[in-house]
């Protein structure tokens, strides 16, 4: 006699970020299990579902539970047959245009694809591949963040808006630099549709300016910020088992991820983006 597996919602962090154990997303769903990780993904912001054995379409099926997928501009990334999901495998990492070399979200706290008019309301990474060790992501509430600020603080950042770009990298197709590289201008401070909460929003490496501001002082305005709110206290560091399946909250939540392996090694991330809505 096999039992059935029940679903367990345990919090990784006081910050952010649950674990969810006991379910198999390959088998349908029930709707209260279903309701009960929608709950859990916007009280706790990033989820991690343990253990899970997906091909690429049982993996896009597990996600249109949380949303529909989207383009992602990663164009020189994209599975062959399955073009929603890119592929992030630190051995293909080059070095860009300024000489740096770094895997994929590596360089900066930041959201994803906020050079599109709806940026992605989620990033879905699911880990195929590991180093030895390391090979952590961090992830920051933003919202906790935006709360520790005094009330003035909070007023003056409520009334900037950033204004996002393309990034000039070689895995992006001239047609979706073209397409994606329409400035986009989205409020710093963001309301969360679900649960009203606000949080900062930006993505540094994609600041082309701040309105109002030059360039350059956007960016030291924007990094000066995000050194001062992101602290241990809203943040949580994701050490990688195969098998997650994680979904972070992009509308409320920054992540990197951290340089704390040899890219040679190997580490492949199935990196999926859900629709999310235009920032207000
Ligand atoms: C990303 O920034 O989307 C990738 C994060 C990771 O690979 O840990």
């Amino acid at each position: 006699m096999t039992l059935a597996k029940t679903l367990a919602i345990t919090p990784l962090s006081d910050a952010l970020g649950a674990e969810v154990t006991g379910i198999d997303l390959r088998e349908p769903v029930d709707k209260a299990d279903a309701a009960r990780m929608e709950q859990a993904l916007t009280e706790r912001l990033v989820l991690v579902i343990r253990d899970q054995k997906f091909s690429p379409d049982q993996y896009l099926a597990a996600l249109r539970l949380f949303g529909n997928t989207m383009h992602q501009h990663l164009t020189g990334l994209l599975m062959k047959d399955h073009p929603e999901i890119a592929v992030l495998d630190s051995r293909r990492t080059k070095a860009a245009p300024d000489g740096v070399y770094a895997p994929i979200g590596s360089r900066d706290w930041h959201t994803d694809h906020t050079n599109h008019a709806r940026p992605p309301k989620i990033t879905a990474l699911y880990a195929v591949k590991l180093p030895k060790s390391g090979g952590d992501t961090g992830f920051a509430n933003m919202q906790r963040a935006y709360d520790s600020l005094p009330a003035e603080e909070r007023d003056a950042l409520g009334k900037l808006k950033t204004v996002s770009k393309i990034e000039d990298r070689e895995y992006v197709s001239a047609e979706d630099r073209k397409k994606y590289g329409v400035p986009q201008t989205h409020p710093l401070i963001r309301t969360h549709p679900v649960s009203r909460k606000k949080a900062i929003y930006v993505h540094p490496g994609k600041l082309a300016r701040i309105e109002g501001m030059e360039p350059e002082e956007s960016l030291d305005y924007v990094n000066g910020l995000l050194d001062r709110v992101i602290t241990p206290d809203v943040t949580y560091r994701h050490k990688w088992r195969t098998g997650d399946m994680l979904l972070c909250d992009n509308r409320a939540v920054l992540h990197i991820a951290h340089r704390d392996y040899d890219p040679a090694e190997g580490r492949v991330m199935h990196r999926v983006l859900l629709e999310g809505d235009v920032p207000f």
